[in-house]
């Protein structure tokens, strides 16, 4: 019986480091409210999902309720809660979300043990599922945040995210996450509507070895050659940018780098 099972509690908090850096959220209203959801949370998640050893068919017609405990982190529909600390989910695509839910579940991404905690007995199947409601989930992006850098960070950043850095072969953010950074189809996501606090944590989490996509982990290599003002840098023109009138995924695109990740899931 799970439900007697010690919810992560202590590694939780500490999954919150990355996002302490010099950033601004309120650590006690994100982290505590959550709690008391949790134990009904996963409860309900695991009581109403086929296990990965039975690989049992899941009621298609369910999962719009099945994922509700989802939206109580993820906000309504996985449009991010009003705070920030909770990523966005909403219109990501779906073959990303899927990669990371599996990343989660085969521990390659560590930051959050809860996550790992939701979906680790759930099947391929029924991950696919939930990857494909949230892509699904088309709700508007809240406006940019004034974020307080000077001109010549912001410039910076935008060269970065649009030219890269030649001179050390680091390619540009539009190479691989479309020309309007509105992610590429089935597995890149886009990288804007995303807090600056998410996107420095999680190039700090790539930089720690915290977060891996499946080999070769092109951002994890991208991450560790910037610097932290450049990702800083980045991440101040990305989160200060508008989110596209047409926020759609591009359909295709030819990458600079190998991404293990970016190869479509088997079966799809
Ligand atoms: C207790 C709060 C909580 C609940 C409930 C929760 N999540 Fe999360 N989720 C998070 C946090 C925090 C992160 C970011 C962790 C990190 O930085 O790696 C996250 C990350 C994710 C990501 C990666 C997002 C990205 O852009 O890379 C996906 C996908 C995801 N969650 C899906 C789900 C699904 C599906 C459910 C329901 C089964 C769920 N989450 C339930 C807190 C939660
Ligand atoms: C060589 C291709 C490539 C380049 C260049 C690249 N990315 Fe990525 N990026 C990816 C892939 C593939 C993923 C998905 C990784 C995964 O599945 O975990 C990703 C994921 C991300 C995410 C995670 C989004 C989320 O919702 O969690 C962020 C943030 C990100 N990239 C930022 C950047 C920035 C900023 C730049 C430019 C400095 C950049 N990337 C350049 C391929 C690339």
């Amino acid at each position: 019986m799970r439900r007697g099972k010690a919810l992560p509690l202590a590694p939780a908090a500490n999954a919150t480091a990355p996002y302490n850096e010099g950033f601004e959220y309120n650590k006690n209203n994100t982290m505590r409210r959550p709690f008391f959801f949790l134990s009904a949370l996963c409860c309900a998640l695991l009581f109403s999902t086929a296990r990965a050893a039975d690989e049992q068919p899941v009621d298609a017609t369910g999962i719009a309720k099945r994922v509700a405990p989802c939206m109580a982190c993820h906000g309504k529909e996985g449009r991010a809660a009003p705070d920030g600390y909770y990523p966005r989910i909403a219109g990501k695509p779906a073959g990303y979300l899927y990669n990371q839910l599996v990343n989660f579940r085969e521990g390659r991404r560590k930051q959050y043990p809860l996550m790992t905690y939701m979906v680790q007995h759930l099947s391929d199947a029924y991950l696919h599922e939930m990857a494909e409601f949230f892509a699904a989930q088309h709700v508007p992006y809240p406006p940019p945040l004034r974020i307080d850098v000077s001109a010549a960070t912001l410039e910076r950043g935008r060269a970065l995210a649009m030219n890269g850095d030649p001179a050390r072969k680091v390619p540009a953010c539009i190479a691989c996450h479309g020309e309007k950074l509105t992610g590429v189809n089935p597995n890149i996501p886009g990288l804007l509507g995303i807090p600056r606090d998410y996107i420095n944590a999680q190039f700090g989490a790539w930089r720690e070895g915290m977060r891996r996509a499946v080999a070769p982990d092109c951002m994890g290599d991208i991450a560790r050659s910037l610097s932290l003002e450049e990702i800083s840098a980045a991440s101040a023109w990305l989160a200060s940018q508008p989110a596209p009138a047409d926020p759609a995924p591009a359909a295709s695109i030819k990458l600079p780098l190998a991404c293990g990740s970016a190869v479509p899931p088997e079966g799809k």
